[in-house]
């Protein structure tokens, strides 16, 4: 399963690919503007640093609109997947822009006939929101589900991006599903290596080491 981090801040996005483990990124409105300054030239600085796709989100609402917004985006950097709204003109805008060999990343997906939509327009990824359906005390997991049996039933290439992930086992569970990319906040991607027993072992290791006074370097 790849690895996206859900930001547009550019410290904690260096930091995620200095592991070497980061595959993308993914930002929305709400995250450029939390993150402040300039939206095309933050994303700019993040194809910089990311090789993998980084998906910047159209604002218009109209078909024409948008692929005029995503054709902008495209420029930017090769990398860039354009993020279109799944509305009917976002599913247009998606089958225009795909047709052109642009990426894109169709977005706010909540049910399983939206992420079949997004493929037959040629979605290079459907983002459906796990944790906004969790919210609301429906299962996003389930929904997973569903999308990885519909994808595989008709050998459909658009990749599932598990999304509004909010917790560790989030990650989890949709790598089990077969998700083909979860994009994380950088906060709970970095708790995924962590373990108490981890921790411990190490202390124990470290101590006992010390005891044979032997170095390696
Ligand atoms: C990803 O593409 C989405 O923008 C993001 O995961 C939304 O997460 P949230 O529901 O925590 O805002």
């Amino acid at each position: 399963m790849k690895f996206f981090a859900d930001t547009a801040d550019i410290a904690d996005i260096k930091d995620l690919a200095s592991t070497g483990l980061l595959d993308g990124v993914t930002t929305n409105p709400s995250l450029i503007a939390k993150a402040g300054g300039n939206f095309l030239e933050v994303v700019a600085e993040i194809c910089g640093v990311v090789e993998g796709p980084v998906s910047a989100e159209v604002t218009a609402l109209d078909a024409p609109t948008m692929i005029e917004e995503g054709r902008k985006l495209a420029k930017i950097a090769k990398n860039i997947a354009v993020k279109v709204p799944l509305t009917w003109d976002g599913l247009k805008a998606c089958k225009q822009l795909s047709s052109e060999g642009t990426m894109v990343n169709v977005t706010l997906c909540f049910s399983a006939n939206q992420a079949l939509l997004a493929a037959k327009a040629g979605a290079t990824f459907i983002s459906p929101f796990i944790g906004r359906l969790d919210d609301i005390n429906l299962d996003g997991l389930e929904l997973i589900e569903e999308i990885r049996v519909i994808y595989d039933n008709y050998a459909f290439e658009t990749e599932i991006l598990a999304a509004s992930i909010r917790t560790a086992n989030h990650v989890k569970e949709v790598a089990l599903i077969g998700a083909d990319v979860a994009t994380v906040p950088p906060a709970v991607l970095r708790t995924l290596a962590n373990h108490p027993l981890t921790d411990k072992g190490l202390e124990q290791f470290l101590a006992d080491w010390k005891k044979t006074g032997q170095k390696i370097l």
